[in-house]
């Protein structure tokens, strides 16, 4: 029997309506006695804007919008999919799942849904997940969604937090195919870097929110493991696809920091010009930040047929992933 595999074959994305500067942030942090300034969150982490969800939007609309977007943008319709995967944070209830939330938006009735949590790194983890039941020859068109609303967890009097996050969802489908497309994936977690590393350890407990709602972060030991895991991660799934760094023609990372980034793809020795940057843009979106990324190079023509594209992430857990495909 010929081999089954994964090919993403359309792309979406969608963001809140307005975005906010980082002299806008500010002033509105000023109001509140927190002082921060553009050319601190810029130097620090290369954001210069992000999109905060407006009142009333929610997380499965936002995944909505960006797999209608992925589905205009093929020659399929609701009724194709046969597996929804949604990795978010913030989901709008604790059940049912956005997944089934979201098939209920679409009118897709067949096949399965859940969610993924796996924080930053859940949209790669759920792109691998899909690949792998795509594979086995269950299913044949995966719609896979990173979505988060982060500003409404974030402590707006932590500016060493509240500044670095940004709101989104983006979207791909995967479909079946003899031809490759996911070439090797490799999901890792380490849960000793628990939430005294970066965490929101709140929960509900008899009807009540116990614990702390807000996310909390060593943001020092974050940026050290991210870079030293994400380094390693890339050397790995590239070998386990029998590729050398050199024929990485687009490098997608984790749009967390954009310190972070560069000092990836510097230890890996990927050029600059390779890398997709839009933490300038959207800011540390979470599960939406690769898929948000990635939508934005395949629209700007920044990814070609028959490119090697890697995308990674990594986040709380800790948890992180690299996904190495052929476009
Ligand atoms: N504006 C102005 N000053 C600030 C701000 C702010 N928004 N935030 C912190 N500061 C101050 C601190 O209070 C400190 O002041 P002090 O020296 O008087 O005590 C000073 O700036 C330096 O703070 P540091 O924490 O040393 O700054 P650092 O250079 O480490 O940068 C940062 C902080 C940007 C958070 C960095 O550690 C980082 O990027 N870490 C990775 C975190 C990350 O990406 N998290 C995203 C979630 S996890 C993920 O997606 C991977």
């Amino acid at each position: 029997m010929a081999q089954i595999f994964s090919r993403i074959v359309a792309t979406g994305s969608a963001l809140p309506e307005k975005a906010t500067t980082n002299d806008e942030l500010a002033a509105e942090l000023a109001l509140r006695n927190i002082e921060t300034s553009d050319e601190w969150i810029r130097t620090r982490t290369g954001i210069e804007k992000r999109y905060l969800a407006e009142k009333g939007l929610t997380v499965g609309q936002l995944a909505e919008r960006a797999a209608r977007s992925a589905l205009w943008g093929s020659t399929l319709g609701p009724e194709d999919i046969d597996l929804i995967i949604v990795a978010t944070t913030t989901p709008d209830m604790v059940f049912p799942s956005t997944a089934c939330q979201l098939q209920k938006r679409l009118g897709c009735k067949r096949g399965a849904a859940f969610d993924v949590q796996a924080v930053c790194a859940g949209f790669v983890y759920a792109l691998s997940a899909a690949d792998a039941l795509i594979r086995t020859g269950v299913y044949k068109t995966a719609l896979v969604v990173g979505a988060d609303i982060m500003s409404r967890i974030v402590d707006w009097d932590d500016r060493s937090t509240c500044v670095l996050f940004g709101d989104g969802a983006g979207a791909v489908i995967l479909q079946a195919s003899d031809e490759p497309g996911i070439l090797a994936s490799k999901l890792c977690a380490d849960g000793t870097l628990d939430e005294a590393v970066l965490g929101c350890t709140g929960h509900m407990t008899g009807g009540e929110i116990s614990g702390d709602p807000f996310v909390r972060m060593d943001g020092k030991q974050v940026f050290r493991t991210a870079v030293t895991v994400l380094s390693e991660n890339a050397r790995e799934v590239l070998t386990a696809a029998g590729l050398d760094v050199s024929e990485v023609n687009c490098y997608v990372p984790h749009q967390a920091n954009l310190r972070i980034m560069q000092k990836v793809a510097e230890r890996l020795g990927i050029d600059h010009d390779k890398m997709v940057i839009t933490v300038d843009r959207h800011g540390n979106t979470s599960a939406a930040s690769v898929p948000l990324a990635l939508d934005n190079a395949a629209r700007h023509d920044k990814i070609k047929k028959g490119d090697i594209v890697l995308l990674q992430a990594v986040g709380a857990g800790m948890a992180w992933g690299s996904v190495v495909l052929k476009w």
